[in-house]
């Protein structure tokens, strides 16, 4: 019999494809030295009892509890971790004020190493307590502070990706707050590039650079132009923010007379490894050439209810062969929580499709199809960050990573409303995506490795 590192039994509950969740009742998943899911056993299967007489009872056997179940972890597609500092405050101001006046001063902070450290310490604490494995994250234009949040993401044992932002436009950024120099903003890229790869060497979960030109308004054509070619060059992810407010899309529009993704693409920055925020304002067009270049939308519907001005049509984009997972947004959006933007997801969704302003008729009030349902919130929260990124996570099956997270429904202090012994499970999954706390996640395990433990 193969040896395995680790055996867990339980039941868990993941996505077959965007609309279907599988439940997968009292499985066996053997985890492999390296922290994939060598293989899946389910109870019907000739070795599942020689399995169990193996492991049952040995240090790295696990079995859960009854009421608890496994959650594949979420992959956050779009985190500016140094946001975390001022998350739910000044929301009620619109994008273009709030970055002059909140953002750029608190991000201009993380000069101060010390005080980076806080903030990146706590963040990428919290996000794992809320059940993300994988987060994307923009940092500051500060290269060393940039480092260092890698540098914690892999200290904690979370899947990293994370960006140096650019913003090199002089006219546009304030004096506190940019890249010395397009040259600087170029070669500190590099340097971090470099330096990031360095250290995934010794990262078992992998930690990876991301090119991260803040968005068009912030970098001149020369930047936008050397981060493709440095993306081309080190073969790196790619992200942005396109097309997110009326105020965003109109100032692409006016300055190149297209749209953002038609602009990103002639600077070389839309590949099969780009994930781009928002894009509430995408066109057939632009998403066509989403899906062909294989770039990815990230969808925050808690930040869009705030700056977008619009709910992003996700079933449209479906649709047409795009790509999409979920993001917080921090602090955009103030919740570290994936399991609040797949509550967002669906509700703001359900709003586009039915529409808001009761003075028109029903039948003028909303666009329809619109809606997504909590599967597909799920799915964008799990297997499409996976897929977006291209990498081996977001679903309970062979050959993914072990990244996973167990939800206790009997907790004394935070209780699902389940009565009945023999409650359907996809039931009990839909109360578990509505209702779930973060105390109901009682361990989070990324690439075989246990990162958190809730007391
Ligand atoms: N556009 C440019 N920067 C930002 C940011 O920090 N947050 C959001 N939501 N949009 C942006
Ligand atoms: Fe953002």
């Amino acid at each position: 019999m193969i040896k395995y590192t680790q055996i867990f039994q339980g039941t868990a509950f993941t996505s077959t494809s965007p609309k279907e969740v599988e439940v997968l009742t009292n499985y066996l998943f053997c985890i492999n030295a390296d922290g994939i899911i060598e293989k899946i056993v389910a109870p019907s299967d000739a070795d599942y009892q020689p399995l169990l007489d193996a492991y049952e009872g040995k240090e790295n056997f696990h079995r859960l509890a009854e009421g608890q179940y496994f959650l594949p972890g979420f992959v956050d597609l779009h985190v500016h971790a140094p946001q975390w500092a001022q998350s739910g405050t000044a929301l009620d101001i619109p994008l273009y004020d709030w970055l002059n006046t909140y953002t750029f001063p608190i991000e201009a902070k993380f000069s101060d190493l010390d005080f980076a450290k806080d903030v990146y310490q706590d963040v990428v604490s919290t996000l794992l307590a809320n059940g993300t494995t994988t987060a994307l994250y923009f940092a500051t234009v500060h290269k060393e502070a940039s480092l260092l949040l890698a540098e914690i993401c892999a200290e904690k044992g979370q899947r990293g990706l994370v960006g140096k932002v650019v913003m090199d436009d002089a006219e546009q950024n304030p004096t506190f707050y940019r890249d010395a120099s397009t040259q600087t903003a170029l070669a500190d890229t590099e340097e971090f590039i470099l330096a990031v790869k360095e250290l995934a060497k010794s990262t078992k979960q992998g930690v990876y650079p991301v090119v991260t030109p803040r968005f068009i308004p912030s970098c001149t054509d020369d930047a936008l132009k050397g981060l493709g070619e440095l993306a081309s060059k080190h073969d790196t992810y790619v992200q942005s923010h396109c097309s997110e407010s009326d105020w965003a899309h109109g100032y692409v529009q006016d300055r190149f007379g297209k749209n953002d993704a038609f602009a990103l693409h002639d600077f070389g920055l839309l590949s099969d490894k780009s994930v781009m925020a928002h894009c509430n304002f995408l066109d057939d067009d632009d998403a066509d050439l989403f899906a062909k270049t294989g770039t990815a939308v990230c969808h925050c519907p808690i930040s869009n209810a705030y700056f977008a001005n619009s709910v992003v049509p996700i079933a449209h984009l479906q649709s047409k062969g795009v790509e999409i997972g979920l993001g917080s947004d921090i602090s955009g959006g103030f919740s570290p929580s994936l399991f609040d933007n797949v509550r967002q997801a669906v509700m703001s969704s359900r709003m586009l499709e039915d529409g808001v302003n009761t003075a028109l008729p029903a039948a003028e009030r909303g666009v329809q199809n619109s809606r997504i349902t909590i599967n597909e919130a799920f799915y964008l929260a799990t297997a499409g960050g996976g897929e977006s990124l291209s990498l081996p996570i977001g679903r309970l099956a062979q050959n993914y990573t072990w990244d996973v997270q167990i939800i206790d429904t009997k907790l004394a202090t935070a209780k699902l409303p389940i009565f009945d012994a023999q409650e359907d499970l996809h039931d009990i999954f839909q109360k578990i995506m509505y209702l779930a706390r973060p105390e109901n996640i009682r361990e989070v395990w990324i690439q075989g490795e246990k990162v958190h433990a809730r007391k």
